[in-house]
Order: structure tokens, then sequence, then C-alpha cells
């Protein structure tokens, strides 16, 4: 049932989301309308029509909830309302007519593994006795020791420390983030239907889809004794077990949860659609995004690749096989709130792994020195790529302008609990949250009236939108272009490889798509034989019949089929 004052009308293609690129916003750091330095929705609002020239089909929002911000929002007081710093409900609405006119859709971020401890249900669980039916819809639970002195596991936080905190009766309740996130106990049924409460209110709103955060973490193994973790203790996703087993991460029973939730999309026409966070072993993914599951997962396999021809094809192929199996599409993904920006990330020397990008980051970015230009011309060459893939392509703000990462934020100025709770070993997430630059000059480079809650670099303002639009070399204007071309361009979800291994061992990947459509790749410090055809596209120069170093370019050659 709509939402009756929405005057929204999805529109009623159930597969929109197979082949879309959906650009995700971080609310605080958009664009912010009262001068608060917060962005806010109806900031968004404003903005939005940015978004329709951009060329996307859906817009994700991190969350808006009322939220202390104690992880940027993912810490949820009330899964149903809006942060009043961020605006109201009729805000919201308001945002949802505008997207639809449009034609833009608009997903949500539901965050069901944990809410903040500022939940009516966490305060009401810790004024409660231990046993009561309020502690039971989190995990409390007695400690060890003879005091009762010690957690009752060694379950870490995924923030650093311990994932149990006490309170003053005595017991500790489980937090896999930060203390202030306590998880929900996900065998409770009051908990189960709360969501499916949750679903419905944004879906009648006129939501089409949802994003659902840490989607591999809800149901746990809380049968007493709890089990320790020992050597299993460091959470990689490579090193879950394949069969489930692990007690907090990606366990079966998490299906029957989405089942649940199914069942409450389907009731829409036309169905809502979600995506699962899940940080789980490729093979796992198909569960979390099969039909009768959430419908998609994200596959993060793409982002964490070296810019290596190898690497890559190897990445894409495994993704693409695995959406396959699933019934769904792949999703591609360069950056999103939790990682340094790729054009940084590029920047740093060939081979970088994410512990180097890390370390990088505690250097506040000065060693190794990153190259920007050429951190920019890959980032280029990786969009292109990226966007001709068959599955949806998930472009996080400011990609579009080809930020860097803010890399030397002060100290004193970060806000994620990472840096905090890491006791200074992991700076933390906040340098590719800075709020977006969309004006040459002025107060927080039209960012807002007021001034922004992370601090802006001084150069902020050569990357804004206003400076790059109707500028043919800039970031935004190849974004648009690529787009533009690709709406034109899809037709099945086919890509066959015109490359040969050898090819590719050499820095090269080119595939084709349905329609003639060819898309090369040069992934290497020299210059390669342009194939043969139309220049639909590219991300840098071309010199004459030769693609440069790293570029990727777009063709249209005399074959009208991928076959
Ligand atoms: C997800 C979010 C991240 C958040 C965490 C806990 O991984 O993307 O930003 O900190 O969940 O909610």
């Amino acid at each position: 049932m709509p939402h009756a004052d929405t005057p929204t009308t999805i529109r009623h293609d159930a597969d929109w989301w197979r082949q879309a690129v959906i650009y995700q916003i971080y609310p605080r750091s958009f664009a912010d309308s009262d001068g608060d330095g917060v962005g806010d929705l109806p900031g968004i609002t404003s903005r939005l029509h940015h978004l329709a020239e951009l060329g996307v089909d859906a817009v994700w929002l991190s969350p808006f909830y009322p939220s202390q911000l104690a992880d940027g929002g993912y810490d949820v007081a009330d899964h149903r309302d809006v942060d009043p710093r961020l605006g109201t409900l009729d805000d919201f609405d308001a945002m949802v007519a505008e997207a639809d006119r449009l034609g833009l859709r608009i997903m949500v971020d539901i965050v069901p593994n944990h809410s903040s401890d500022r939940h009516v249900w966490f305060q009401e669980a810790l004024a409660a006795a231990p046993g009561s039916a309020a502690r039971a819809r989190y995990v409390f639970r007695d400690g060890r020791g003879p005091d009762g002195e010690l957690p009752p596991t060694d379950w870490p936080s995924s923030f650093g420390g311990p994932a149990w905190t006490r309170v003053p009766d005595g017991q500790w309740y489980l937090h896999l983030y930060a203390p202030q996130q306590p998880d929900f106990d996900w065998d409770n049924p009051e908990v189960r239907e709360d969501f499916h409460t949750t679903l419905r209110f944004w879906a009648d709103r006129g939501v089409a889809g949802f994003r659902v955060d840490v989607a591999h973490g809800l149901a746990k193994d809380l049968r007493e004794p709890l089990r320790d973790l020992g050597e299993e203790r460091g959470y990689e996703p490579d090193a879950l077990p394949l069969d489930g087993s692990h007690p907090l991460w990606d366990r079966d029973a998490v299906h029957d949860v989405y089942r649940g939730w199914r069942r409450v999309f389907d009731a829409y026409d036309p169905p809502r659609f979600a995506v699962a966070e899940a940080w789980v072993r490729a093979s796992r993914r198909t569960a979390y995004a099969s039909a009768e599951g959430l419908g998609q997962a994200f596959n993060f396999d793409f982002l964490g690749a070296r810019l290596d021809a190898v690497e890559l094809r190897a990445v894409i192929g495994s993704a693409l096989d695995d959406a396959r199996r699933a019934g769904a599409t792949s999703t591609w993904v360069l950056s999103n709130h939790d990682v340094a920006r790729h054009v940084s990330r590029y920047a740093l020397p060939p081979g970088s792994a994410k512990r180097d990008v890390e370390e990088w980051l505690l250097t506040d970015g000065r060693d190794p020195a990153p190259d920007l230009p050429s951190g920019a011309r890959k980032a280029r060459a990786a969009a292109l790529l990226m966007l001709a893939l068959p599955g949806s392509a998930y472009v996080y703000q400011g990609e579009e302008l080809g930020l860097p990462e803010v890399a030397d934020l002060d100290r004193a100025d970060l806000q994620d609990p990472m840096w905090v709770r890491s006791g200074g070993r992991v700076k933390g997430r906040d340098g590719c949250r800075v709020p977006l630059p969309w004006t040459r000059e002025g107060t927080s480079f039209g960012f807002g009236p007021g001034g922004s809650w992370l601090p802006q670099p001084a150069d902020w303002g050569t990357y804004a939108a206003e400076a790059q639009r109707g500028d043919g070399d800039s970031f935004l204007e190849l974004y648009r272009a690529a787009l533009r071309l690709r709406r034109a361009l899809v037709t099945d979800e086919a890509l066959e490889w015109a490359c040969s291994e050898e090819e590719t061992r050499r820095g090269l990947l080119r595939f084709a798509r349905t329609g003639g459509w060819h898309t090369v790749s040069n992934l290497s410090d020299s210059a390669v034989p342009l194939p043969p055809g139309e220049v639909l596209l590219a991300s840098g120069p071309l010199s004459g019949d030769r693609l440069p170093p790293w570029t990727t370019a777009w063709l249209r050659t005399g074959a009208a089929s991928a076959r």
C-alpha cells in the first residue's frame, strides 16, 4: 500500500536494478541546506538534478536516521525516522517525490545487525532485569571469572577491543562494532517482526530498494555455552569456513531471515530490491544474491583487486559466474564510505595492498608520496572498464568528480570510531567522507551556507562540479558521457573476452558486449595498437591508432553480437 502522501509512481520494471548505475550518497557529506555544517535531506533534494544530469538510475542513501553518530549514522536510534539534524519525514517524502519527477529511484540503508544504545529498546533493556524480555531482544550474558568480571567470550569488535561491554548490574552485552552499537538477537521473533515493519515503512514511502548493512552477521550461534573463537579471532572474509560453521559470520540460518524479507518485498508491485553487504567467501555470496534471498550481493573483489589485468580478468570472470549461478547480476564497486578513495589508492606504488593503504594514511598521506595525476588517469581507465561490465555499477559520491582521499585530516578532527578503538593503529574512514565541493569558491565550496563537519582541503574547489561542468576533459564529463552511452549500448547481460590470456598477461583487457560494443583497457606502461572500429569514448587522449598506457576505450566494431 503506497504511503498516502507520497505521489510516487515507482516505474513498473521489476528488473530495473540488473544493470543499473546506483549512486551512493553519504547524507551528512552531500549537501547542507541550513548551514549547520551537516548535510541534510533538503540539501539532497536540491542537488538531485545533478544526479539526473549525471545519468544514474538510482540513489542509495547511507543512514539518515536519528543517531548519536558513534559510527557515522550506522548506530541507529530509530529505524523509522529521520535525524532532526537531517530533516523530517516530510522532507524525506519531498525528496522521493523530486527523485520520482527526475526519473530516479531511491534506496535506503537498512542496519539490522545492531541498533544504537540510544534506541528505546536498548534503554528498556538497560532498565530491565537480567533474563527479562527486554534484554532478550539483544545479547546479554553473565561474564566469566569468579565475579563475572571477564567478558563471556573472546569475541573481538570489528573496530578493535572486545565485543562485550559490562552494564552496572554486572551483565555484559554484545556489540560486534562500537559499544554504542548493541547487537540484536535475531532468534527473537519480535526483532524479526520489527524489521518487517521497518521494511514496509520505507517501501510504503516509495523506496525502491534496500542496501542491507552487515547482511552476513545477523544469525549468530548463541547456544550455551558460547564458543570462544581462539585462533579464528581475526575476521578475514577469505578465511571464513565454507560450511557456515563460524559462530558469528555467514551462518546458514541468516538466509531464513532473508526468505522472510523476500516475502515482504514480493508483496509490492514492482517487488522491492535489495543488495547485501556481505563480506563472505565468493562461493557463499550466491545465497545472499538468490531470488529467494535479497536478490543481489556486493562483490568487493573488484574494489580489492589491484589495477592489474590478470587479477581483474579473474575477478570479473568469477563475479559473473557467481552472479549467474544466483540468477542475479554482479555488482561493481570502486569506492564507498568505508575505503580510501580509489584515485589515491591508484596513486600509490603499484602493488599496494589494503595494509599499505592503512599505513600510508597513518603518515597523513606523505609516505609514500602519491602520484595523483597517475592515480587520476588510472581511475578514469578503471571507471570506463567498470561501467562497461554487465551488472550494476555503484558510484560513490564524489567519484564522478575524481576526488582523492583526504589523507591529512588532523587527528583532532577524526570522528571514525576505528581511530580511537584501534588505539591509533588505524586512521579510519573519515578521509573519504569529507563534504563534497559544488562550487569553485564560497563557504564550504557550495556544500552549504555554513562550514563543514570535516574540514575540506584548500584546493577542494578545483574538483567542484561547477568547475568541471562543460569541460570535456573533466572527470564529471567523462562519467556523464559514459552513462549516456551505456544507456544506449546496453542490451543484454552477455560479455565475451576478445583478448588472449597472453595479451592479458601483458596488461590488456578486451571484451565485447552484444551489438558490437567493445571495451579495451591498456593496463600497462606501454602503448598498444588500438583495435579497428569507431571510438565512442576514451578515458584519456588517444594517439593515432595507439591506445596509450593506463587508458580504456569504448569502440564500436562491425560485429553485431558479443559472440
Ligand atoms: C557496514 C558499514 C560501515 C559500518 C558497519 C557497522 O560495514 O558500511 O560503515 O561501520 O557496517 O554498521
